[in-house]
């Protein structure tokens, strides 16, 4: 299939959404593209639709109606390692990790796609399998010193405090060198100083031209290095655009005081 003539200035198109749980409306309707070398903020009150619409993208959860179009072509398949050949990785709302294993370990596995399967392990020979297994350590490596948590690679993940163990679930969703990087709530949990540090990562990655979808409710992790917001209430996108147009759009602000949430108002 040919890809739309606009899918050069969208790497990802999420195209009338909606998802239904009984009766509640958790997606109704969502489109919004996301750019190339972005860092596309989706934002709104405890509720609104945001981890759904990873979980959607994702094929975790199929869609009541619409499509996910990763570089003009419908995302065809729930299976993890087909999100990892199109170039998309996730971290989760709540930590997903191996907390017994060590961290390089749950690193590795981020990048199964870019390994020999067990099979192809013995048809390609135990040569080719040790290559796979080094390339893909010192590919684990590399993201685990971007995040400066290569000295703790042996620990177990459990050993860590829970701010390291966000930065392992984001050195595992680099380590499969993505396209497109959806990050829910990388900041959740984490204290003022790991929350800087979260900060200067994404800038980093920005600056290193990644496409990131960013949902937080920290206006810091958000405001600061956003290029576009897509804000979500009950499900509807009721705006989008940069922080500054975002943050004084009457809506934004009534759907989180309506919640009880002023951080926008605050930010
Ligand atoms: N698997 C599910 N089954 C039933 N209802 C669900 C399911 N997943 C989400 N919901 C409901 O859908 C709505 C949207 O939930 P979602 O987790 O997407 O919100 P969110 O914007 O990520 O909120 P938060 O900021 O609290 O993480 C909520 O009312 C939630 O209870
Ligand atoms: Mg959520």
């Amino acid at each position: 299939m040919t890809p739309a003539p606009d899918a050069l200035d969208c790497i990802m198109e999420i195209r009338g959404i909606s998802r239904a749980f009984g009766g509640l409306m958790a997606l109704d309707d969502v489109s919004f593209k996301i750019k190339p070398g972005t860092v596309h903020g989706i934002i709104g009150p405890n509720g609104a639709g945001k981890t759904t619409l990873f979980n959607v993208i994702t094929g975790m959860i199929p869609p009541s109606r619409g499509e996910v179009l990763m570089e003009g072509r419908p995302i065809p398949s729930v299976r993890p390692e087909i999100l990892t050949s199109l170039g998309i990785a996730r971290t989760f709302q709540n930590i997903r990790l191996f907390k017994e294993q060590t961290v390089l370990d749950n690193v590795m596995i981020g990048q199964h796609i870019h390994t020999p399967t067990p099979i192809l392990s013995i048809l390609l020979g135990g040569r080719r399998a040790a290559q796979g297994e080094a390339a893909a350590r010192d590919e684990a490596m590399r993201a685990l010193r971007f995040v400066d948590l290569g000295d703790k690679a042996s620990k177990t993940v459990s050993s860590l405090p829970y701010g390291q163990q966000r930065l392992v679930e984001l050195a595992r969703a680099l380590a499969a060198k993505p396209k497109v990087i959806l990050l829910d709530e990388p900041a959740a949990g984490m204290n003022p100083t790991e929350k800087a540090h979260l900060i200067k990562l994404l800038s980093i990655l920005k600056e290193d031209g990644y496409t990131i979808a960013l949902i937080d409710h920290d206006m810091k992790v958000v405001m600061g290095n956003c290029d576009v917001i897509t804000v979500l209430d009950h499900g509807k996108k009721i705006a989008e655009g940069t922080s500054e147009s975002v943050h004084s759009h009457p809506d934004v602000v009534a759907a989180y005081l309506g919640k009880g949430r002023a951080e926008v108002a605050d930010a």
